[in-house]
């Protein structure tokens, strides 16, 4: 191995790339400001994130985003604790729940499943977790909120393996039941207590130990609970495993605060400890390509329009092998043709301040990235690519036709462009004619974008009309003429990759559809391709 390899290899083991998975108000933000709170902020990559009077160049995003409140444009946190890197990826939520909230898994070497005690699972989790279980993605759970009543502790751990078939493994354990919580215990030195106190007038909690057995444990009311719960745990043996930990089949679970910084620096010593590094990856010969080897990349998300006056898009890049230097001339993988980094912005930290190097594990927006899809790859040197972008089960629909018939030409071109840059999918059918499409998305914020930009880049002002339906399945050749006799089901082609899906007003239609024709194909369609 040569210098920069050992050198590429040695960064690469310092990176760690997470993102967290929650469901809204769970305590993600607030998650991730106690985080950077223990660690120094390298940089922010955001689309249009500066802080610092950038808001000058903001574009129509930023009016969106400010309209509604919500986050369009942040993308990737930096920041460094100790001697490791941390990449934290965000996974938008609420209305801005999207395709790109699912790709963002596709880069990252690991997930913090966020719970709020008093809830338990929720959707939005629920269906993030499943994308990670896919891609095998590790999990380290952490139970927000434990200074607020809640559930019980082990009720939590029962419901997450019962819902999600995973074995958990806790390795912090609460003292005092949720909504009264007086220390934790780090089932790793079971000797100590590990009690917070809150500064006056500070939110923040610092920590301190104390030995179980010191008369201040003792007089700890939820101390004895504890220990009876631990031994209970001792028995069945829920003790951290990293081999199924690493494949995504036990989950180390944590317990916490995060608004009063309870339990965050252990989750992040653990991030640091027990999360992977980036690792070889898979690629579509189905040989791992070493971290080490040239540069390779991997376009997860692709966010378009950020400055109207250029149309540029940016993309955001994993680096999966090698070292990325601005300027490099790198492959692009899609279309054999050369992608030069040189002009486009290699941007990374509050202001676009520009990044000369990045390693396995980072993130790097290239903008003037108009060629490039999510899923592509880019690489220097030998072809490589990594398997295809999964596509995610739709859950809203919608038709759209142009407003004004003489720029239907526009719109077409439009749709088209839009759909290949996996902002929607499209759905077509013989019945249907291709005047009004049919998009289908997995968060109704794509159709936003897609009659925003329609409007403003492709100058073909657009209309949608709600659809009835709510689940897709796929579905064959064979059963497609049945299907669309039966009330509430409607079958359309998937333009993308010419799957049929079956689209249902409600489950109760298609578990009657199921019932009634048991012959007929309706098949899950969570993930349809990796
Ligand atoms: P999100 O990004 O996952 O949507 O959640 P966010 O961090 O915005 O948190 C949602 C709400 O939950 C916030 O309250 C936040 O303060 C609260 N929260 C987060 N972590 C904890 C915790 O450990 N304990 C308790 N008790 N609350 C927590 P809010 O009322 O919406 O906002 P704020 O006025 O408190 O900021």
């Amino acid at each position: 191995m040569h210098g920069s390899e050992s050198t590429v290899l040695e960064q690469a083991t310092r990176r760690r790339t997470f993102a967290v998975i929650s469901h809204p108000d769970a305590g993600k933000s607030t998650l991730t400001e106690a985080l950077a709170l223990h660690a120094h902020v390298i940089g922010e990559a955001g689309a249009v994130h500066g802080k610092s009077g950038r808001r000058g160049v903001a574009s129509d995003w930023m009016a969106m985003e400010q309209e509604r409140g919500i986050s369009v444009t942040s993308a990737v946190m930096q920041f460094a604790y100790g001697d490791v890197v941390m990449n934290l990826l965000d996974t938008p939520g609420h209305a801005d729940f999207s395709e790109d909230t699912y790709r963002v898994l596709s880069a990252v070497d690991c997930a913090v499943m966020l719970l709020d005690a008093a809830k338990g699972l929720e959707p939005q989790t629920l269906k993030l977790f499943e994308v990670c279980r896919h891609r095998r993605v590790p999990i380290i759970t952490f139970i927000n909120k434990w200074d607020r009543p809640g559930l019980d502790a082990l009720e939590l751990l029962d419901e997450i393996e019962q819902r999600l078939a995973i074995r958990t493994t806790p390795v912090t354990w609460p003292v005092g039941v949720a909504g009264d919580l007086q220390g934790l215990i780090d089932r790793r030195d079971p000797a100590q207590v590990i009690r917070f106190t809150r500064s006056t007038g500070g939110r923040a909690a610092t920590e301190s130990r104390i030995s179980a057995d010191a008369d201040a444990a003792r007089e700890l009311s939820g101390l004895d609970a504890a220990e009876d719960e631990l031994r209970l745990l001792d028995a069945v043996g829920a003790d951290f495993d990293r081999e199924t930990f690493l494949e995504g089949t036990s989950t180390p679970v944590f317990f916490g605060s995060a608004v009063s910084n309870i339990g965050v620096r252990l989750l992040l010593d653990a991030i640091v400890s027990i999360a992977p590094s980036p690792t070889p990856r898979l690629t579509l010969e189905g040989a791992r390509r070493p971290v080490q080897a040239p540069f390779s990349g991997l376009v997860f998300k692709v966010q378009a329009n950020m400055n109207p006056a250029h149309r540029d898009r940016i993309a955001f890049v994993r680096v999966c092998s090698g070292v990325f230097e601005r300027g490099m001339v790198l492959n692009h993988a899609a279309t054999g043709r050369p992608f030069t980094t040189k002009f486009a912005n290699a941007m990374f930290g509050q202001n676009r301040t520009v990044v000369e190097q990045a390693y396995p594990g980072d993130i790097v927006g290239l903008v003037n990235a108009g060629a490039l899809r999510p899923g592509d790859t880019l690489h220097e040197g030998e072809p490589v690519q990594f398997p295809a972008m999964p596509t995610f089960a739709p859950e809203h629909f919608v038709t759209v036709r142009t407003k004004d018939p003489s720029r239907s030409k526009q719109f077409r071109r439009g749709v088209t462009q839009l759909e290949s840059e996996g902002v929607v999918q499209v759905l077509t059918s013989d019945f249907r004619g291709g005047h009004a499409p049919v998009l289908a998305a997995v968060g109704p914020m794509q159709f936003e974008v897609v009659l925003h930009r329609l409007e403003h880049e492709f100058g073909a002002p657009a209309v949608l009309e709600p659809l009835p339906y709510k689940l897709a399945r796929r579905t064959d050749q064979a059963s497609k003429d049945r299907l669309n006799r039966m009330r509430g089901v409607e079958v359309l082609t998937r333009t993308r990759d010419g799957i049929l899906l079956a689209l249902f007003t409600d489950r109760w239609s298609m578990d009657r559809a199921g019932a009634d024709a048991p012959e007929l194909t309706i098949e899950p369609l969570n993930i349809t391709a990796e």
